[in-house]
């Protein structure tokens, strides 16, 4: 359907009012009126497939902006879109971030139609472990506990025994009366999970495999000295997918939510976020009067996304970008995401 000019120019006002606060790209996007008019048609014709088809589009806070501002009905972390997908009753659920997350989706909405924007959006994390292998570990350590990150394949969770997220995994594993835990795939959040579980006062014993995120494992101790020497009253945000060395000098580790949440509920002169560049873009939004510092990085998976591949996904998806899984591991990865539910903190 063709927009008017005039609904043209009105989704053009609303897209600018979000997006012209993001100036974190690397690439050198600039939001203007302009950029926002070019845009205004595909989120009009997104939003309005959405309605006719029953759909809803669910999207982590990595994933460019004016996804985010312009069609997502929902964004946050790997956590709350879960919660989310579970929570849909929608025909069609597009999911923009990467393939583990609309997986996710899958797995606990199996009724809906799920629906990847690009099918090559992968994760380095849920790339370095399949399920052959996870089987192959589990029996040189058949007393333990399997927690898997939801940064993992479908295969993954169905071997095993509950999920966790970057908001949960340190509550959920302390509470485990388990006293040896394979932890997989991250190998430096098992790290961290073994430093702060020794923090307090738990004893068990932490094996995890050698996946690591290509992103939050470049982050390094140097630059975080270098920043505070540069901003007196820097804050350091970091992912518990950075390396433990990081982690021990930032003032707060969390998962993206968290990390938001707390630097809108701190006063400082200036924030140097450790994650993927798409969150500093959110919080400019959503918390213009902060001052970030620092570089950016970006995660390759998640830029594959984009409002045309959206359209196109909504209008004809290819047979690649519907998520099919096998019943029985789909069953089975539903019971290991369902008992991390169970095991969460409510707050
Ligand atoms: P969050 O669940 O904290 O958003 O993390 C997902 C992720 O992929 C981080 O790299
Ligand atoms: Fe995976 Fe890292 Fe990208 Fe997150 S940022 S999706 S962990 S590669």
């Amino acid at each position: 359907m063709i927009a008017t000019d005039q609904e043209i120019e009105l989704e053009a006002d609303r897209l600018l009012r979000s997006l012209m606060n993001v100036d974190c790209d690397p690439r050198g996007k600039q939001w203007n009126y302009e950029a926002c008019r070019d845009i205004a048609p595909l989120t009009l014709e997104i939003n309005r497939l959405k309605r006719e088809k029953e759909a809803v589009i669910l999207a982590h806070s990595y994933v460019e902006p004016e996804i985010i501002y312009g069609v997502a009905d929902f964004r946050g972390d790997s956590y709350f879109l879960s919660l989310k997908a579970r929570e849909a009753r929608a025909k069609i659920i597009v999911f923009a971030g990467v393939v583990f997350m609309a997986e996710t989706a899958k797995i606990l909405s199996p009724e809906a139609t799920v629906l990847v924007p690009d099918r090559d959006s992968g994760c380095s994390l849920a790339d370095s472990l399949t399920g052959d292998q996870l089987r192959r570990l589990k029996s040189l350590y058949p007393d333990a506990t399997v927690v898997c990150y939801i940064n993992s394949t479908a295969d993954v969770k169905a071997e095993s025994d509950v999920c966790v997220t970057s908001g949960n995994v340190y509550h959920i594993v302390e509470h485990l009366p388990a006293k040896r835990i394979l932890f997989v795939p991250d190998r430096l959040m098992g790290d961290n999970l073994r430093n702060e579980l020794k923090q307090r006062g738990v004893d068990k014993e932490i094996i995890t495999s050698d996946g690591t995120c290509m992103v939050h494992d470049q982050f390094s101790p140097t630059d975080i000295a270098a920043a505070r020497d540069r901003y007196p009253g820097l804050k350091v945000v970091s992912h518990p997918e950075c390396t433990p060395e990081v982690a021990a000098v930032s003032d707060f580790v969390g998962s993206t939510g968290a990390m938001m949440k707390y630097v809108k509920n701190t006063g400082a002169p200036y924030y140097l976020m450790l994650t993927e560049c798409g969150l500093v873009g959110r919080l400019q939004v959503e918390a213009p009067e902060k001052a970030f510092i620092g570089g950016c990085r970006l995660c390759p998976y998640m830029k594959l996304n984009s409002l045309q591949k959206i359209l196109q996904a909504l209008r004809a998806p290819e047979p690649q970008q519907i998520i099919t899984l096998d019943e029985d591991i789909r069953r089975r990865a539903a019971r290991c995401i369902e008992r991390m539910f169970e095991l969460s903190p409510t707050d």
